[in-house]
């Protein structure tokens, strides 16, 4: 089973945080227990659509070694009902901090791989997660393939635009091949109805055109755009299409179903 899931793209803005947050509280509302960290350190924006807090340690520190797990994770399962639980890992957005992330070498983003490869020890076996979500910056800069190379199953979000059809199916065949990971795409902000619903055909098209299986198809809803990223969608709106495709999507992975 898919434990750690990492959600990757080539270019920004393709739907990265919304789906790893959203992704995240799928899983908590049905029971799990999950953790969400924010491994955009260039621009960190869980700390604002969760309307969260560090209290002293943030995931930066952790990476530098100035911490253990725990002292970074922020319990907000009293924002979703049920049993399951829900953390998250906040990027410091201080300028400072990422100036500083911004500058780091080949050889600490090696020690930072070792720190969140050791979070499959600490948190999935040892406190007994099951699912971490690790949301990336775009592209190929270390600490996105760190998240890459961590992950059992990884989340590439593209859009239809033409540079990011282009530069996705690159990355995929370039690097992900590199890297045998599981993986599934997801199509967002899709504006032609007529994609969303021949599911069966875009299936065969993805697989036939990025060599990787469908993971989901996202229409661009109003809603989303409307509530200016303040919204914890799948919570909020539990009736909504997207909550719906995100189910679905949840699904597919916790059943291994994504080939
Ligand atoms: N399916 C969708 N329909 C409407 N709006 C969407 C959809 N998916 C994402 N958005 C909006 O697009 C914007 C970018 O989304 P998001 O921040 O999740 O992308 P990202 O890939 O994390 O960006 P970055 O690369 O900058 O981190 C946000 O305003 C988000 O609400
Ligand atoms: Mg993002």
């Amino acid at each position: 089973m898919s434990k750690i899931i990492a959600v990757h793209s080539y270019k920004g803005g393709t739907g990265k945080t919304l789906l790893s947050v959203n992704l995240a509280a799928t899983f908590a509302k049905s029971g799990r227990k999950v953790a969400v960290f924010d491994l955009d350190f260039r621009a960190p924006s869980l700390f604002a659509i969760l309307k969260a807090q560090s209290e002293e340690f943030w995931l930066n520190d952790y990476l530098n070694n100035a911490c253990e797990v725990d002292k970074v994770l922020v319990d907000l399962s009293n924002r979703l009902p049920g049993s399951g639980r829900f953390y998250a890992g906040l990027a410091n957005p201080a300028t400072e901090a990422i100036r500083d992330m911004s500058s780091k070498d080949r050889k600490w983003e090696m020690r930072a791989l070792g720190r969140l490869l050791a979070l499959r020890e600490s948190l999935i076996r040892d406190q007994k997660f099951d699912y971490l979500l690790f949301d990336t910056s775009p592209g190929l800069q270390y600490s996105s393939i760190n998240a890459i190379v961590s992950a059992d199953f990884v989340v590439v979000a593209t859009t239809g635009d033409r540079s990011d059809v282009d530069g996705t199916k690159r990355m995929l065949a370039e690097l992900y091949n590199l890297f045998e990971k599981k993986t599934g795409l997801v199509l967002n902000k899709v504006l032609d109805p007529s994609v969303t619903a021949k599911k069966a055909e875009m299936q065969t098209k993805i697989k036939e055109s990025y060599h990787v299986p469908m993971l989901g198809i996202v229409p661009c809803f109003c809603e989303i755009l409307r509530a200016e990223g303040s919204l914890l969608f799948v919570q909020d709106k539990p009736d909504h299409p997207f909550t719906k495709i995100l189910g679905e999507m949840a699904r597919k992975i916790e059943n291994n179903e994504v080939n």
